[in-house]
């Protein structure tokens, strides 16, 4: 863990932020590769979940919503930690969270637990009363049900159809911890999907299996991640039944995405709480009903920090020691470096017209500094799939040689065929 934290603030990941004031506590920035990195899941999830899809749509509602959304979510009630206090050395903790001793002293006298909303309140507008209270969104989820209607009168889409986010969310976490693994300010990737009531168990299996397998297929693998079923004194106030996929943190089995079949639960609360109708109603004939909803929710930043914790590796290349970040080449922050051998005018003509031909398909770095054994580590480091050299024989012969950063095998490739080889190679995955 200190590891994978120490290389993403080395390598320009993830910042402290507001750290020339001496930081923020628990409260992150996203560096030039970091960006790439949580971009690339986003995008790897829109792609999977909504591009790929048919019976799904996009949206991006507002991070800004009135009490209303939140009275009758739920949230201003449930949305709540236990909050204890450590009697001897005064630190506050969630109380489930630490096992019965203060993990500052160690002492097991506590105050009594009391509910602790994890709701941001903020004032829209220059009055700060009661009636211009808002509140920053907990969750991008309550967005999709508000807007149900909306979406359904403007794509004519039909259960089951589902409606799908990414964005930020914001709780005031009693204890934020573990890096980047609970924040207050973080990324979420949530997706609605509306079925009609008697479907509502066989879609709940159907996102077990597709969200379990999105992982691996990305590269984490089986032995690290597991789905686990809550038992039923764990379900959240709006859920009968959930499971969540948990991966192996260095702490333990920790959640990654929960999956939690919600009946109609939102639909039904927001109705009585608007006013509106919010059912489905075949034109085709059947009663009207309230669809049920399957929720795969997920983090962004969370997620993130698992693909960078099970890449990680310390190996060794011609008895060299190095540190190298297998990321599957999707995720990586950039999937080919171009290195001209030397800072030679004519090498570095050659590497940029190398660089042109590449950048149309892939994210790309370009360094040339220092010898090309610290650029290729440097670039293994940060987990950069492929290397493009470019030498003093590429004048001559116009080909490259090509470093795959895993098995660090280096083929000689025709200029001409290398975006095409490389490509091929992601085109396998
Ligand atoms: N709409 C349901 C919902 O929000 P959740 O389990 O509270 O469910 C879903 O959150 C996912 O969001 C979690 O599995 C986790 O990946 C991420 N998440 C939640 N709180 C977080 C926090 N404080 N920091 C980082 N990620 C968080």
């Amino acid at each position: 863990m200190e590891r994978v934290v120490s290389l993403c603030k080395r390598r320009g990941f993830i910042f402290q932020s507001a750290e020339i004031y001496g930081g923020f506590r628990s409260t992150y920035d996203y560096g030039p590769l970091g960006v790439n990195l949580l971009r690339n899941v986003k995008n790897a999830w829109w792609e999977a979940m909504v591009q790929r899809r048919v019976d799904v749509v996009g949206l991006d509602a507002a991070v800004l919503s009135p009490p209303a959304v939140w009275e009758a979510s739920g949230h201003l009630s449930n949305f709540t930690d236990p909050l204890v206090d450590c009697l001897s050395c005064h630190q506050r903790w969630r109380e489930d969270k630490i096992d019965g001793a203060c993990p500052n002293c160690g002492s097991t006298e506590f105050t009594e637990a009391r509910a602790f909303n994890l709701l941001f309140e903020t004032h829209a507008g220059p009055l700060e009363d009661e009636g211009t209270v808002a509140y920053l969104r907990p969750e991008t989820a309550q967005g999709m049900f508000v807007n149900f209607a909306n979406v359904l009168q403007t794509t004519r889409k039909r259960p089951p159809f589902g409606i799908a986010q990414v964005g930020k969310s914001f709780r005031n976490e009693i204890t934020p911890q573990n890096f980047v693994f609970r924040t207050r300010e973080f990324e979420q990737m949530e997706m609605e999907y509306f079925v009609p009531p008697g479907e509502a168990d066989r879609w709940f299996k159907y996102w077990l299996d597709e969200r379990y397998r999105w992982y691996t297929d990305l590269g984490i693998p089986t032995e690290q991640l597991r789905l686990r079923h809550h038992d039923r004194d764990e379900l959240s106030h709006y859920s009968v039944a959930t499971a969540d996929v948990e991966f192996n943190f260095p702490w333990g089995w920790d959640e990654l995405e929960g999956i939690a079949n919600r009946s109609d639960f939102d639909l039904k609360a927001h109705s009585a709480a608007s006013g509106e109708k919010l059912e489905y109603f075949d034109q085709t004939g059947g009663e009207p009903y309230v669809p049920w909803v399957i929720e795969p929710a997920a983090g962004a930043t969370r997620a993130m920090m698992a693909f960078l914790l099970s890449a990680y590796r310390e190996d060794e290349v011609g008895g060299e020691a190095r540190t190298v970040l297998k990321l599957h080449p999707r995720l990586a922050p950039y999937q080919v470096a171009v290195l001209p051998l030397s800072r030679k005018e004519a090498l570095e003509g050659l590497s940029n017209d190398v660089l042109d031909r590449l950048v149309p398909h892939f994210a790309c770095d370009y360094d040339v500094t220092q010898s090309i054994g610290k650029r290729y580590r440097r670039q293994d480091e940060v987990g950069t799939p492929w290397c493009v050299t470019v030498d003093f024989d590429s004048l001559e012969d116009r080909r490259v040689t090509v470093r795959d950063r895993d098995s660090t095998e280096q083929v000689r490739l025709d200029l001409d065929a290398v975006a095409g080889e490389l490509s091929r190679r992601m085109g396998r995955l």
